[in-house]
């Protein structure tokens, strides 16, 4: 009861860190002791990645490059160096930083600090060795060896922990705003952990043209209404992860300029296939080569399928979403477990006659 009072009245809102931000931080470093995030200077970020050298280069990004780092006592880290354009000040920016290295969860990319010299504004964050999601699903090298069925569930299993945390455990409550693959971020077991929560607000000076390139940067991952409108929710969120579910089920990114015009757009390729439920394999990744339990892909599906709906309202809640991703993940370990709960989309048409997989033995959430 609690639970679902704190939910809706955390609804609608843009509720964000800096909310609850202190107007002064004092001490050297920003938290407590167990969670302080450091402070660098300049000087020491520049010799750890031997002066933002090319080839310790990770990637970059909407907000700017990224390199591996070593520090003086040998830690390895990524060092995300912000673009300079329209960034906050030293004082506002110290108090958001303080205010993410709060947030700590297993499935989050732990901010380790930040540097706010003079006009420079860098963030430090826990080396992830094996990239992002992005690097492992799409245009893989000939010698990358394709993400197994299982290794795909227990992906979008750790991005929805991840956001269950963001979502319900946080307080208030945090919008990721910002899911999609070069955000889950792999350690050396393919453990996911989301990277970059919080970073579209410090980025931002919150300048309308700044906010709304961003909108645009992460097309197609954005739920319909944020697009249109700008208005961000928790459900935005469940919008975003049900397209990177999507992709996870299919290998296909959600928008792909070099295939046939009718399949370019991902979501809007697989939605008459939500409807037959008969048709799901054909949403299933090639490479897979059908190794995958067909009872599962089914669930995979109509949690993407729910998550995806235009109307904000109806999208299920991360928990729910949770517990159902949970099921999937160890299906392969439990065989003889009882099947996982279907949350359920008004949508989606089920096709029982001949299926074995179908409603009798699934129990069903509500969302
Ligand atoms: N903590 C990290 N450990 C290892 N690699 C990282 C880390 N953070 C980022 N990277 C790498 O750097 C790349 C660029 O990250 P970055 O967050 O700057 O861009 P992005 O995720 O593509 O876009 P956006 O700016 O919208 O987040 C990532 O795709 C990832 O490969
Ligand atoms: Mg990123």
């Amino acid at each position: 009861m609690w639970k679902e009072m704190y939910r809706m009245t955390s609804f609608g809102k843009e509720a964000l860190p800096a909310q609850q931000a202190p107007a002064e931080t004092s001490q050297k470093d920003v938290g407590n002791e167990n969670i302080a995030a450091r402070i660098f200077t300049f000087r020491e970020l520049a010799t750890a990645t031997k002066n933002f050298r090319s080839e310790c280069l990770l990637g970059e990004g909407g907000f700017g490059r990224v390199y591996k780092g070593c520090l003086e006592g040998g830690e390895i880290v990524a060092v995300k160096q912000l673009d300079k354009n329209g960034l906050q000040g030293s004082k506002e920016f110290t108090v958001e930083v303080g205010m993410l290295s709060l947030l700590h969860h297993q499935s989050l990319v732990k901010l380790i600090g930040y540097c706010a010299d003079g006009d420079q504004r860098l963030l430090v964050y826990e080396y992830m060795p094996l990239g992002s999601l992005e690097d492992h699903l799409f245009d893989l090298r000939s010698n990358q060896k394709p993400l197994s069925w299982y290794a795909r569930m227990k992906i979008a299993y750790g991005a929805a922990q991840g956001l269950e945390y963001l979502h319900d455990k946080a307080n208030p409550p945090v919008i990721y705003r910002d899911l999609k693959p070069s955000n889950i971020l792999l350690d050396e077991n393919f453990t996911p952990k989301l990277s970059d929560f919080g970073l579209a607000k410090l980025g931002s000076t919150g300048d309308k043209v700044h906010v709304s390139s961003m909108v645009m940067g992460t097309y197609g991952y954005c739920a319909p209404e944020y697009a249109r409108t700008g208005h961000l929710t928790l459900k935005s969120d469940m919008y975003s992860f049900g397209v990177v579910l999507l992709e996870l089920i299919t290998g296909r990114r959600v928008m792909d300029t070099a295939k046939p015009i009718q399949e370019q757009n991902l979501v809007t390729w697989a939605m008459p296939l939500f409807r037959e439920q008969k048709r799901f394999p054909e949403l299933v990744d090639p490479v897979l080569e059908n190794d995958y339990p067909l009872k599962a892909l089914h669930q995979a599906v109509a949690v993407a399928a729910m998550c995806l709906q235009e109307e904000a309202s109806v999208r299920p809640l991360i928990g729910d979403v949770s517990v159902t991703m949970s099921f999937l993940t160890t299906a392969a370990a439990a065989p003889a477990m009882s099947p996982p709960p279907v949350v359920r989309s008004p949508t989606i048409e089920e096709e029982s006659e001949d299926d074995e997989s179908s409603s009798d033995e699934e129990s069903s959430v509500e969302s």
